[in-house]
């Protein structure tokens, strides 16, 4: 990325803190859609942080991407309590229904289906978010519904 570019600007937002590769790696994957390995080479550089450090912690982070996601994001809470509440079921129908597997996107880049660990809503779980909204008490129907809404039917 040149000078002055979306990069630049977020570490020196963060006055190029290596405290806050966390919080650099995610701006920089939601301005962009992804942390390119040339991003994780500059963020490596510009914190003075090994470059295996710097893509062990994007790598962990559910909210932080290593590759181009689809048009809308689905991240579904994998843990236990929305497991219990029918989340398995769920996690089907969403992987029927999009024709993808989890940690895919669809071909025509429309979905991207990822798993991800509590998102705090554990009390209507099952639980998905879907871009930057929240859904809770999942059924296969509710979902086979959210995503005709989102996506302007499938
Ligand atoms: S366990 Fe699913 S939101 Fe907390």
């Amino acid at each position: 990325m040149p000078e002055g570019s979306t990069l630049n600007v977020i570490i020196e937002k963060y006055g190029g803190d290596r405290e806050a590769l966390v919080e650099i790696l995610r701006d920089v994957s939601q301005a962009n859609g992804y942390v390119t390995p040339e991003d994780l080479a500059t963020i490596a550089q510009r914190l003075g942080l090994p470059q295996s450090h710097v893509y062990s912690v994007a790598s962990f982070y559910s909210l932080i991407s290593l590759k181009p996601l689809g048009k809308h994001v689905i991240r579904f809470c994998q843990d236990a309590p929305c497991h219990v509440a029918g989340g398995r079921e769920v996690w089907e129908v969403l992987e029927q229904t999009l024709g993808i597997p989890f940690g895919a996107t669809t071909p025509d880049g429309t979905w991207t289906l990822l798993p991800t660990s509590c998102i705090g809503a554990c009390s209507v779980g099952p639980v998905m978010m879907v871009d930057d909204e929240i859904y809770g008490n999942l059924t296969p129907d509710r979902v086979r519904e959210i995503l005709a809404q989102v996506g302007g039917g499938l």
